[in-house]
């Protein structure tokens, strides 16, 4: 037992979240996997209890009958399959994973948008007569990774080939196509996508890189020309490849969005998860807002909202909404306003339902002063205090230490800045 903790210990490296302990997923922990032999241990550990508080039980037990680097793997993987779930639902257990691979690869709503979006175009391009049959279906996954958005383009009816340039992510690709029976749509070859063959492709997607190497402790990269392979092979790809996406930070400045491609922010359950760019007859808008699992999508059309004072409701823009610069249009679906010309708060007198911002009632609304608001949240019995804050320089924990409440109600303050004053407002979801 102690040699079998120590060995696991050693073995055991961090890199897949907090607390969790997975080995690093190696060619050869991986071929023996997929081997009979591992196929079957893999089978066995799934039925078993490999939380946090059992491991080490689990894997004492195991390595009485299974050779030690074999358990190894089939642990790591069942974890990486727990972790998985968020992303790829009930397929994760049927997937394969490295942990970088899944840390990047694409959720599975979210490639499946981008998948549809795909869809839709090689369609319209079908209806117009051109590229007609099976060429039009078929997309060039550069960067393919474990196949996040490999498996989504094939599901979606694309003959898809995926590049990638480590090893390992490619078997897992592969493995990952075969696990979910779409192997027959999916090749994957190991390669560099800037020495990849462009010619012909009627479609391709790239997510390059955005991490640096584990040598320099695989941290985000958030300045585009840092990418793997660069933010300027995307232009290169774009003008090679009719239909041609590519998968970037949300923090992507504006001005670095090419002439004639579009820029999708996209959220999933109010998160914002990624930026996309779209180039060619996939490019219909220059930006856009697409929210999930809704699918609700809104482009640039020029709207102009007014400032005005706070009314009945307040509303808080999905962030895909505010990073996409699309605040205006948000309001002017609903008739709102904007409480400060720089801030992304909306508000109308009467309630309206929009799926782009969470509308708040507005109970009350004072200049910013502690003394004031701390009197008014203890003559409404408020204990604890959700805070929300836009363009207020205030630190939310140190605001709720400040105001020293014990009452048993739950408030929601707004801090924020209306028509420039600092503001606070008391608000409740509706
Ligand atoms: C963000 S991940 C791709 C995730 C993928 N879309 C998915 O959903 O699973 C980026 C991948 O690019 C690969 N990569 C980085 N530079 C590359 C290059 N020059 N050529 C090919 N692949 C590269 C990395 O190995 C990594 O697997």
């Amino acid at each position: 037992m102690g040699r079998a903790r120590r060995t696991w210990r050693r073995r055991g490296a961090p890199g897949c979240g907090r607390g969790v302990r997975v080995c690093r997923v190696d060619l050869d922990a991986f071929r023996a996997l997929r081997a009979p032999r591992g196929v079957r241990m893999l089978a066995e550990v799934s039925g078993r209890d490999t939380g946090e508080a059992s491991l080490l039980a689990t894997v004492s037990a195991l390595r009485r009958d299974h050779p030690a680097d074999l358990v190894a793997a089939a642990v790591t993987q069942v974890r990486l399959r727990d972790r998985a779930r968020a992303k790829f639902g009930t397929d994760a257990d049927r997937m394969f994973f490295t942990p970088d691979g899944l840390e990047q690869a694409t959720r599975a709503s979210v490639a499946a948008h981008r998948a549809a979006r795909y869809a839709a175009a090689a369609d319209a391009q079908a209806g117009a007569g051109a590229q007609a049959g099976a060429d039009a279906g078929r997309v060039l996954d550069l960067c393919c990774g474990i196949g996040g958005d490999l498996v989504a383009l094939a599901r979606a009816g694309f003959t898809v080939h995926g590049v990638d340039r480590d090893p390992l992510t490619v078997m897992v690709a592969r493995a990952n196509a075969e696990a979910l029976d779409l192997a027959r749509m999916v090749t994957v070859e190991t390669g560099d996508a800037q020495a990849t063959a462009l010619d012909g492709w009627p479609a391709a997607f790239c997510d390059p890189g955005r991490r640096t190497g584990r040598q320099h402790g695989g941290k985000r990269v958030f300045d585009p020309a840092a990418y793997s392979p660069p933010f300027r092979f995307l232009t290169t790809l774009a003008a090679a490849v009719p239909r041609t996406g590519a998968k970037v930070a949300p923090g992507i400045p504006h001005d670095l969005v090419p002439d004639g491609a579009e820029a999708e922010w996209v959220s999933d359950g109010g998160e914002v998860k990624e930026a996309a760019l779209w180039w060619g007859e996939l490019a219909t808008a220059r930006r856009r807002a697409t929210l999930l699992p809704g699918g609700h999508t809104l482009t640039d059309a020029g709207a102009v909202a007014e400032s005005g004072p706070v009314g009945g409701y307040l509303y808080e823009p999905d962030g895909a909404v505010i990073r996409s610069g699309l605040v205006t249009e948000a309001a002017a679906l609903i008739g709102a306003r904007l409480v400060d010309p720089t801030i992304a708060y909306l508000s109308t007198d009467s309630p309206a339902s929009t799926p782009f911002a969470t509308c708040y009632a507005v109970l009350e609304v004072l200049p910013f002063s502690l003394k004031r608001l701390r009197g008014l949240l203890r003559a409404r019995g408020v204990g604890a205090v959700t805070v929300k804050k836009r363009g207020s320089p205030i630190d939310p924990a140190a605001l709720r230490r400040e105001l020293r409440l014990s009452g048993s109600g739950h408030a929601t303050v707004v801090l924020t800045r209306v028509a420039g004053a600092p503001t606070a407002l008391l608000v409740e979801r509706r």
